[in-house]
């Protein structure tokens, strides 16, 4: 973990509305088993490149245990009628042997927080962790029909290149160049 962020870091959304960014624990399962099952399979479709039913139990353990040299997954959480609500998250992976260090990285909120500013929170932080994790660029590959994460990845200064088939693109976030 970056030693020097503070967690949760607190944010607010568009609208106005207080967030909680943290990496997510073992205590998060249950919260990432009710957020996967809110989001829509056009979501899902879009995050994954593909339809998958649910998270299995091997991504759960990956999601919630932490090793940001290598892998770090950041939930976001809003409160609703007093209750913490997971709306998000972001990870990224660390690519094997790569040399300077690369890492995969994917993010999504549930449909019904869209357009509220969770997922550039979310990107920010992480960035900022695998920054501070020794990672020099985050890769992730999108349909190129994917406006809101085009949209998203304005800021973060990205390079593209043909993705892996021709609907795709690969987008590369260097890291070096972000702003604090
Ligand atoms: C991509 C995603 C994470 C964005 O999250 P979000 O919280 O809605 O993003 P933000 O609110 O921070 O929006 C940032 C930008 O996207 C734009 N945007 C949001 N929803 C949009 C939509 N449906 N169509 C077009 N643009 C959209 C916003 O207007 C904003 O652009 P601006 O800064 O120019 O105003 C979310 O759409 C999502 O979960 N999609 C499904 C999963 C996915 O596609 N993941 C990316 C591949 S890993």
């Amino acid at each position: 973990m970056a030693k020097n962020t503070r967690w949760p870091v607190k944010e607010h959304l568009l609208d106005g509305r207080p967030v909680i960014i943290r990496p997510l624990g073992a205590d998060d399962r249950e919260a990432l088993v009710t957020g996967y099952q809110e989001l829509s399979s056009h979501s899902v479709y879009m995050r994954f490149l593909g339809y998958k039913s649910g998270l299995s139990e091997s991504e759960l353990d990956h999601l919630t245990h932490q090793h940001p040299e290598e892998h770090l997954t950041l939930g976001i959480e809003v409160k609703e009628e007093g209750e913490s609500r997971g709306i998000g998250i972001a990870r990224y992976q660390l690519v094997e042997g790569s040399q300077p260090a690369i890492a995969e990285f994917g993010v999504v909120v549930v449909d019904r927080y869209h357009g509220l500013g969770g997922g550039t929170l979310l990107l920010k932080h992480l960035c900022k962790e695998a920054r501070q994790n020794g990672i020099c660029c985050l890769r992730g590959e999108t349909l190129a029909t994917n406006l809101p994460v085009l949209a998203v990845l304005k800021s973060f200064n990205p390079r593209f290149e043909p993705g892996n088939d021709e609907d795709t693109l690969m987008v590369f976030i260097p890291l070096q160049e972000q702003q604090e």
